[in-house]
């Protein structure tokens, strides 16, 4: 497979919090990648083996994403998750995880080099990120080489607790550049199976979504 890198990029995307995010990032970054890379091998690795929503979504409408997309963990521990990412041959993994710290969360967090962690604009959604954030600390200091980033979803910027979110955020780590708006064009896209470029393109939305491949682009050093 020409532009395969020697070893795939990992990006896991981690929260306890059910509904933060996770898996609607997961998919339009990586449909927004694959259209900004197309010739990276990219996956979308469904971890959360309980509902499957990656899978569902993209599984809709995989022809036309380009990215693929397939079940990891299924043990429910993820005693072989490292073999099973290895096995893809991709160039560019997106890890969607449960909501849950456990044991394939964590083993997630070791085997990625980027973690986002998706954050909602309320108290009880801010306070559920400390424990991911505490993780994302751990695996780095394990590993210095790994980064981690913050961000904020679902943000209504015209409630005060939606203008003040990136300020409090930042005061647990760091912050994504790009701001992710409570559109509903993130939802609807999953009735279609694909992502946001192609529902939207154009959209606030999308622009968002590039604002955030573009970060986590250079922050993996992706190449074309
Ligand atoms: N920025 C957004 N704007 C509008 N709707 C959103 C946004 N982000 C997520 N949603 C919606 O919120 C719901 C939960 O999102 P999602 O499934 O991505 O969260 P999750 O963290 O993967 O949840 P779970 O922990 O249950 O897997 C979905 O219906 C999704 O469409
Ligand atoms: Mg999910």
């Amino acid at each position: 497979m020409y532009g395969r890198l020697l070893m795939a990029k990992i990006i896991g995307i981690v929260q306890k919090k059910g509904g933060a995010g996770k898996t609607t990032i997961s998919v339009h970054l990586a449909t927004q990648l694959k259209e900004v890379y197309p010739k990276l091998r990219i996956f979308v690795a469904d971890a959360d083996t309980g509902q499957n929503s990656a899978t569902k979504w993209l599984k809709r409408g995989a022809l036309e994403t380009g990215v693929e997309v397939c079940t990891v963990a299924d043990d429910g521990v993820g005693k072989n998750l490292k073999q099973e990412l290895d096995k893809l041959q991709a160039d560019l993994i997106i890890l969607d995880l449960p909501p849950f710290l456990d044991s394939v969360s964590l083993r997630a967090a070791l085997y990625s080099n980027l973690i986002l962690v998706p954050v909602g604009p309320t108290p009880l959604d801010i306070e559920a990120a400390e424990g991911a954030i505490s993780v994302c600390r751990e695996a780095m200091d394990l590993d210095k080489k790994k980064s981690f980033l913050i961000v904020p979803n679902r943000v209504q910027q015209s409630t005060a607790s939606g203008r003040e979110l990136r300020s409090v955020l930042e005061e647990w780590g760091p912050v994504s550049k790009a701001t992710l708006g409570h559109r509903v064009a993130y939802s609807d896209s999953a009735t279609v199976g694909v992502g946001i470029n192609k529902y939207a393109p154009g959209s606030v939305a999308h622009q968002e979504i590039e604002l955030l491949a573009q970060e986590v682009a250079e922050i993996l050093g992706l190449s074309k």
